[in-house]
């Protein structure tokens, strides 16, 4: 696996064409990529993607992992560079560097009651962690996935919740919902009243918007899920993706290389953590 510590070149780019873009939300698109060679990547690790004459940023592969020359990303349009890449089509000529940073601790999560908390476009990276359970399936004796977004229209994956149902205990909430909805109304954490494991000893992987994650991780430990089994994945500005710029710090931590995913309790009070 080339994982960053082990990239020979960490500015080396691999051309990358969109072989398929699917419509999740109206503001969120998967670009299926086939790229010209190669590159492996643990999940929950990221990688740059360029925009051809616009620029870069950072995503963490929404498919799964290992060394391959095909890789899902999903794109929320937020800004300039998300903005033109929604505007890509089928054929589109695109970039890619990396992987960089850490990804899930897998071999932590394996053979623990694990509990999965996803908030909106945070069920991302969350998809790659899901491929990944689900080719070891037997190594996971119990998993509880909890995801919560604006609305109905804001779910993303809509076609993947029958089998994920299947395999683990799903619950899923809207902040608001419309008629037809018979799923939970309000936020992710009023969700944790579902959950049944054994708290002392299951792990927790968190990934949503910085307030949701700040919200849930309280909401956790309170249950009695110490930090260290509670693991957050950080988005912070980044520039290089692997420890030059120091765009992405947080307190004495680089985002990028010693993240984007921690044990809570290596950042617990660290002040900007959630900003
Ligand atoms: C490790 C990592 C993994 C990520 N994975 C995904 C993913 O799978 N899917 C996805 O949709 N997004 C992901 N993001 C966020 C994504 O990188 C930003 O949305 C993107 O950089 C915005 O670029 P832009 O040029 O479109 O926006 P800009 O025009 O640069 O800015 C738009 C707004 O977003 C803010 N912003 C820009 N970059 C970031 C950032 N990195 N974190 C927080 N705010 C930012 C700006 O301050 C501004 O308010 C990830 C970020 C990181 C750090
Ligand atoms: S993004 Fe440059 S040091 Fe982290």
């Amino acid at each position: 696996m080339k994982k960053q510590d082990k990239i020979a070149n960490p500015y080396k780019i691999i051309k990358a064409k969109v072989a398929q873009v699917s419509d999740e939300t109206p503001s969120i698109k998967t670009f299926s990529l086939e790229l010209e060679e190669e590159l492996g990547f643990s999940t929950g690790q990221f990688i740059q993607l360029t925009v051809p004459g616009i620029g870069e940023a950072p995503f963490t592969p929404s498919s799964k992992s290992g060394v391959s020359k095909k890789m899902d990303v999903t794109v929320m349009n937020v800004g300039v560079a998300t903005g033109e890449l929604h505007k890509k089509k089928k054929g589109a000529l695109l970039a890619v560097r990396g992987p960089y940073g850490n990804g899930f601790p897998v071999e932590k999560l394996r053979d623990r009651e694990l509990i999965i908390v996803g908030g909106g476009c945070g069920i991302a990276p969350l998809r790659s962690l899901i491929h990944e359970i689900l080719s070891d399936r037997t190594r996971y004796p119990k998993v509880t996935l909890l995801y919560g977004c604006r609305s109905p229209q804001d779910i993303i994956y809509k076609e993947s919740y029958d089998n994920w149902q299947q395999q683990f205990e799903l619950h899923r909430t809207v902040d608001k919902a419309h008629s037809g909805w018979d799923e939970n109304e309000g936020v992710v954490t009023d969700l944790f009243e579902r959950i049944d494991v054994d708290t002392k000893t299951c792990a927790a992987v968190v990934v949503g918007p910085p307030v949701m994650m700040k919200f849930s991780v309280k909401g956790l430990e309170e249950m009695g899920i110490s930090g260290d089994r509670i693991y957050v994945s950080l988005e912070k500005n980044m520039t290089c993706g692997f420890g030059k710029c120091r765009h992405c710090m947080v307190g004495p931590y680089y985002v990028c290389k010693d993240g984007p995913v921690f044990e809570y309790s290596r950042v617990k009070g660290v002040p900007g953590v959630w900003d």
